[in-house]
Parts: structure tokens; sequence; C-alpha cells
């Protein structure tokens, strides 16, 4: 079998067209979404998201701002900028861009954002809620997975689902989010971790099977359930002496093996990481319009 490829970026453009007419409604209402950033130092990764989100912000109308600080920025001034910014009525959505500098208590930073604002679904109300099941911004990552996996025809509802990583960035909130009670995720879910002692003992049984380790190639054919559905959140930076740069971006699963016994599989580059950028807007938007109902 060779897998169905599941395209992100195809994906990611029809929930980006869905929210043109929400953001034309806004706007009759006189509101324009807003999105604020705040980047402290100059992670060269960093540096780069947070380029891609002012400019996946500009291509939809939606006002954005990097607010700049340097690496030195002392904690209680970093909290005074996120304070300055849930006050302004302009910003809707405001996302800390992470890693922090060392010398900043990140989870402190985090939950100063107004939970109102938390697009990043980060903040632990939101993600307190979304383990509850109650309304909540969900963290782009897990979100984009679930509507990958339900637009692409392979809704997790019933299905055993193996999660490799328990990140509160994905692992953790994406477990939450497929064991939901309700249509579009209700699944087993199944995470592992660096404390399973043997993984491919639980990913030989999954029917989705998602891959968010950051551990180059490591998901490989011999783990993999025939015709399992493989979502591959991964990236990772290997050596390639025949790219200008030098290296280039691969998955943690092994595609090329694993995508002749998959049914259905996300490339890495143009799998996840565009929905990613892509609900971030999404919860901008929600975030106008009055936040999760
Ligand atoms: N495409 C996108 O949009 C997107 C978005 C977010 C992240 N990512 C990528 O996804 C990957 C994971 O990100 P993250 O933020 O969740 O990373 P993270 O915070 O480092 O968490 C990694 C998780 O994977 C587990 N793990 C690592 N190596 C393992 C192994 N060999 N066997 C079993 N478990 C292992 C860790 O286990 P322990 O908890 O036991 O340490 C941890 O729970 C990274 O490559 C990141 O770049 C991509």
């Amino acid at each position: 079998m060779t897998a169905q490829i599941i395209d992100g970026n195809a994906i990611a453009g029809e929930v980006r067209a869905e929210l043109a007419p929400r953001i034309e409604a806004l706007k009759k209402r006189g509101v324009r979404p807003g999105l604020a950033v705040v980047l402290v130092g100059e992670n060269p990764a960093s540096v780069t998201y947070v380029r891609h989100k002012m400019k996946d912000c500009a291509e939809l109308g939606i006002a954005s701002e990097t607010f700049r600080f340097p690496a030195t920025l002392a904690q209680d001034e970093l909290l005074a900028a996120v304070q300055r910014i849930n006050a302004d009525a302009a910003w809707h959505g405001l996302i800390v861009q992470t890693p922090l500098p060392p010398h900043v208590d990140t989870e402190a930073v985090l939950a100063a954002v107004d939970p109102g604002k938390d697009v990043d679904g980060l903040h632990p109300l939101s993600q307190g809620r979304l383990l509850r099941g109650l309304p909540s911004f969900l963290p782009a990552t897990p979100a984009g997975v679930q509507q990958l996996l339900l637009r692409s025809g392979h809704p997790p509802d019933g299905k055993h689902v193996v999660i490799c990583g328990r990140s509160s960035l994905v692992g953790r909130p994406l477990a939450a989010l497929l064991l939901q009670k309700r249509a579009g995720a209700n699944a087993t879910v199944t995470v592992c971790h660096t404390g399973t002692p043997d993984m491919a003992e639980h990913t030989r049984r999954a029917g989705i099977l998602v891959a968010a380790m950051g551990s180059a190639r490591s998901v490989t054919a011999e783990m993999v359930r025939e015709g399992a559905v493989v979502i591959d959140v991964g990236t990772n930076s290997v050596p390639d002496a025949s790219r200008k740069s030098g290296q280039r971006l691969v998955g943690d699963v092994d595609f090329e093996p694993v995508r002749e016994k998959a049914g259905a599989i996300t490339p890495v580059p143009g799998g996840v990481g565009p929905m990613t950028r892509a609900m971030l807007l999404v919860n901008t938007v929600l975030a106008a319009e009055g936040g999760p109902r």
C-alpha cells in the first residue's frame, strides 16, 4: 500500500478561506481582529515564526504587531508589557513567543496573559478548561492535527490514537482534545514518552499515530500498523550537503518506508506546519468574535 498524502497546505488554505467572511462580518461591526506578539531576544527560529505570523495576519486583513524586547529584559518589565497589551482593546489576541530567556519564569509569564486573549491556548485556565471538556482556546498545533484528520476523511471517533510525546504544547493538549466526548474526537488515546519502555508495542496498535517528539525519523515502518493514519508533527534539521543551507527539515517519521505501509500520512514540510499557522488565525478571529463558547 502507498499512503494517501494528507496535504496540509491545501487544508490550511481551506481553513483560511473560511475565515474571510468572518473577518468581513467583524469589519461591518467596526471590529478589526488584532494579534499582538511579544518577542524577547533574537532566537532565530522564533524570529522566523513571528515573521510568518505577521505575514499570515497581513494576508487576511488582521492587524498585528510584534513587541520586541532584548534578551536581557527583566521579568517584571516583561510582565508589565504583557499587562499593557492585556489592557489595550486593539489587541484581541496576545501571544508570548517561547522559548523565553533562561532568567525568565515562563509559566509566570504565560499565566499573566489575559485568558480572554490567550490565542496560543497555553494559559493554565485554557488548558484546564480543555481537560474538563469546556470551551477554550485550543493550542494551534493540536487543533491543526484534529482539523487535518477531520478534513482528510479520517475522523478520530472510535479510533485508537497513539501520541508519541507529552509536551504542554502538543502531546498533552492533543490527548485532552481527542478524548473529548463529542463528534470529531471520542478517541481512545494512548500517550507515549521517554518513560515508555517499549513504544513500538503501543504504536503498532494505533489506528492513528501522531509523532510529536522532536526525534528525527525515529518512527520506523516496523512501528506502524498496515493502513494506519500517520500524522508527523516533528520538525528536525538534519545535515544535507546537497542543500545550499547544508541542512534540511525532516519529521519524526521515517517518511519513505512508512509511506509504503500507512494508509495516509502527512509530509514534512507541508503537513502539520501550515495547519499550526492557520489555527492561530482561527483563534485570533474567534477572540475578536468574543472568544470560545
Ligand atoms: N509543525 C509544527 O507546527 C510544530 C509545532 C510544535 C512543535 N513541532 C515540533 O514537534 C516536535 C515536538 O515538539 P514539542 O514542543 O512537543 O517538544 P518537547 O517539548 O521537547 O516534547 C517532546 C516530547 O516527546 C517525548 N520524546 C522525545 N524523544 C522521545 C523518544 N525518543 N521516545 C519517546 N518519547 C520521546 C518527550 O518525552 P518526555 O516528556 O519524557 O521528555 C516529550 O514529552 C518538535 O520537533 C517540534 O519542533 C512542530
